[in-house]
């Protein structure tokens, strides 16, 4: 993390200090529950700025895995207030699970463009992914759409991760959602026919088979990018970040956009602070929040206007993001996951 950033964030602590005081002796500070898939690195110093500003205690609990399953079998007795995650499968199931509330905020809704939030308030987007294409420096290459994947021009030239990770079910899912089932059925045979390897490892995997010579392009996300970029000279991930030029693909259709993936939040079903849970939100998508999201995680901001990471801004740049709701996109999502399994993609 920057220094820049953390005394952005400590300034903003220190303007809150004296409203904080005043808070504290005016009524009972409030507090929050917040339930998180997310690293704690990650989201800690958020949190604490957020509670100088604020007076609001967090209560932070870190949940690995199983967050619906948890907040359900707490049922009506569940402390939780706020539900955060990655991956709008996740959102998607936390609401199906019946275990968030609709929320109405009018800062909430300025800051989340809409086809980045439910309708009915019930999530809300706080961050975004890209999924780019990592490609050689020394490929003669400037523009790529999603549907090039599939081009007998690049047999045995493609890495890329397991199609049943969830971040390529999603842009499987958006692809049925732009070229329908059948026109994805035959671009999924093109992509497999096309991979230099099983489709298995990690994003940044594809960058390490790029400078191995195995590969020459492949999909992954954007923050890997910045990890890499700005690891340690010398160390590996330095040298696969530097060995690749990323490019944004787009859909074929004149909407097509660069596909996204989001991290995002939910006010719970049950939650005993309700207000202070909005409160929470609603910080996580100011300026300051914003602006710590892309520099500590090399994500991009939800908010317009918030500068993008340095090293993210000049290798991939501002995002013109697939303009169709995130949330019909996940409605394929299944749909996506037999295709990929119909076709073999990752045997
Ligand atoms: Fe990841």
């Amino acid at each position: 993390m920057t220094a820049r950033l953390y005394s952005r964030l400590g300034a903003l602590s220190g303007m809150a200090a004296a409203a904080l005081t005043f808070t504290l002796t005016a009524h009972a500070a409030g507090e929050v529950t917040l339930y998180t898939t997310r690293e704690a690195g990650l989201i800690q110093p958020l949190l604490t700025a957020f509670t100088a500003q604020s007076g609001v205690k967090v209560n932070t609990v870190f949940v690995k895995d199983g967050l619906l399953e948890r907040v359900k079998a707490e049922g009506a007795r569940s402390p939780a207030d706020v539900l955060m995650t990655v991956d709008i499968g996740n959102l998607v199931d936390l609401v199906e699970g019946g275990v968030t509330q609709p929320v109405k905020s009018p800062a909430l809704d300025a800051a989340v463009p809409a086809n980045l939030r439910a309708a009915d308030g019930q999530w809300y987007a706080l961050s975004m992914r890209a999924r780019v294409l990592y490609a050689d420096k020394k490929l003669p290459l400037n523009s790529f759409r999603y549907e090039d994947l599939a081009d007998p021009k690049y047999k045995g030239k493609v890495c890329i991760r397991s199609g049943q990770h969830p971040y390529n079910t999603a842009l499987v899912a958006a692809m049925i959602a732009h070229d329908g089932e059948a026109k994805t059925e035959q671009w999924l045979r093109g992509v497999k026919a096309n991979l230099a390897r099983k489709a298995t490892g990690g994003d940044r995997d594809v960058a390490r088979d790029i400078l191995g010579g195995i590969c020459d392009i492949g999909i992954a996300n954007s923050y890997y990018v910045g990890q890499m970029k700005n690891a340690k000279p010398g160390t590996d991930a330095r040298k696969w970040g530097d060995a690749i030029k990323v490019i944004r693909p787009t859909f074929a259709g004149k909407n097509g956009g660069t596909h996204v993936n989001i991290s995002g939040a939910a006010v719970a079903k049950n939650a005993p602070h309700r207000a202070e849970a909005v409160q929470l939100m609603e910080f996580l998508v100011s300026d300051s929040a914003q602006a710590f999201y892309a520099e500590t995680n090399y994500e991009y901001p939800v908010r317009k206007g918030v500068a993008l990471e340095p090293v993210i801004g000049e290798t991939i740049g501002e995002l013109k993001a697939d303009p169709l709701p995130i949330a019909e996109i996940a409605k394929y999502r299944k749909q996506a996951s037999t295709l990929i399994d119909k076709v073999g993609f990752d045997q």
